[in-house]
């Protein structure tokens, strides 16, 4: 079967800004934008929220078989995530879930659950789509991949405000040892662990402001969509 859609993959560690810049680049190219992180936050918070051990395959597992997620994007081009018709898309952003996600997203059962959904957006629109395996596993034949990244602690600083922002204060140092663990976890888990893949650019935007770090994406997915 021929492949009917654009596909560009990013992948990075968290906080180098790939959801900002993955959906700003989706807007300049009249792409889907779709944020897979998001789906292994639903998870992670449904496992909050029912006090399921997050760690716990079996348990996961269970929980993932009673629950529907839905992913949609609205009239205003936003995704919005639903769990069991509920609108979590702001409930998913708590600081808390982050580590709950990251866990769930370690059980090679639930990755696998939740593939066919990644890939049949691939299969209908364009997409940009940003998680820490889209190159490497859920869209292996992507038009253009991205590994785009940034040293740990202009990470931590970016998430410490964008936490500020949202009336979230957290001391820096803890921020920056959450990056460090997750960082941690993300890479060194068995199951399709974050790395870049062989055929991804290297992107690292840590002296790059938005408008730099936008304007070497769209070079690049240019230059790769062209070739
Ligand atoms: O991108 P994010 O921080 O919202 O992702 C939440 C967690 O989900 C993160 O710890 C890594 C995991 N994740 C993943 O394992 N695979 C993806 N494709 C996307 C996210």
């Amino acid at each position: 079967m021929t492949k009917q859609h654009k596909s560009i993959a990013i992948d990075g560690p968290s906080g180098a800004g790939k959801s900002t810049l993955a959906k700003a680049l989706a807007e300049a190219l009249g792409y889907l934008y779709v944020d897979t992180g998001a789906i292994y936050r639903t998870v992670g918070l449904q496992a909050c929220r029912t006090g399921t051990d997050p760690t716990d395959p079996a348990a996961v597992m269970a929980l993932l078989e009673r629950l529907q997620i839905r992913l949609e994007h609205g009239k205003d081009g936003l995704q919005h995530m639903y769990l069991n018709g509920e609108d979590v898309s702001q409930a998913i952003r708590q600081h808390e879930i982050s580590a709950y996600a990251s866990a769930v997203s370690a059980i090679p059962q639930v990755r696998a659950f939740l593939l066919a959904q990644q890939r049949r957006l691939a299969e209908e629109h364009d997409v940009v789509m940003d998680g820490r395996d889209i190159g490497t596993v859920v869209l292996p034949d992507a038009d253009v991949k991205i590994f785009l990244t940034a040293a740990p602690e202009a990470r931590a600083r970016r998430r410490w405000l964008e936490l500020k922002q949202r009336g979230q204060e957290r001391a820096y140092e803890t921020v920056l040892r959450d990056v460090l663990e997750r960082d941690d976890r993300d890479t060194h888990r068995a199951a399709a662990p974050l790395r870049q893949a062989e055929d991804a650019v290297l992107a690292d935007t840590t002296d790059k402001d938005l408008e730099q770090s936008l304007a070497l994406l769209i070079q690049i997915a240019k230059e790769r969509l062209q070739a």
